[in-house]
């Protein structure tokens, strides 16, 4: 997903979730999903070997891990793990 999208999703969005930040909903949604049976979770995630240099690249993980683990999110759900795991962990603004 490109860049723009998930700036247009989040627009999108915004207005759907009252008052809890996006990070806080992403790490909900993190949460859930299990992920940290590997990653660890909260503010300890584990990227494993580093692969991430960007926010696509980072994107493409969580699709790709969220498929792998049949997360069914929708791209909106990854958007804000996506948010959550870069603000508690890469710190990419691109
Ligand atoms: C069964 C174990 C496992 C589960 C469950 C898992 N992952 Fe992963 N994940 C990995 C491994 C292993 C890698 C590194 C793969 C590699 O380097 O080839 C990885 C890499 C990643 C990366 C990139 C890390 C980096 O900085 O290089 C992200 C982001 C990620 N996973 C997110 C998720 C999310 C979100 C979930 C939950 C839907 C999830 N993972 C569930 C095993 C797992």
């Amino acid at each position: 997903m490109t860049l723009s999208k998930q700036l247009l999703v989040l627009l999108i969005s915004l207005p759907l979730f009252g008052n809890i930040s996006q990070e806080q909903q992403g790490k909900k949604i993190y949460l859930k999903a299990d992920c940290q049976s590997c990653h660890y979770q909260d503010t300890n995630f584990d990227s494993k070997n580093n692969k991430v240099k960007n926010l696509s690249d980072l994107d493409n993980w969580i699709v790709g891990c969220g498929l792998k683990f049949d997360t069914n999110w929708k791209s909106k759900d990854e958007t804000l793990v996506l948010k959550y795991l870069n603000n508690i962990y890469y710190q990419l603004d691109k």
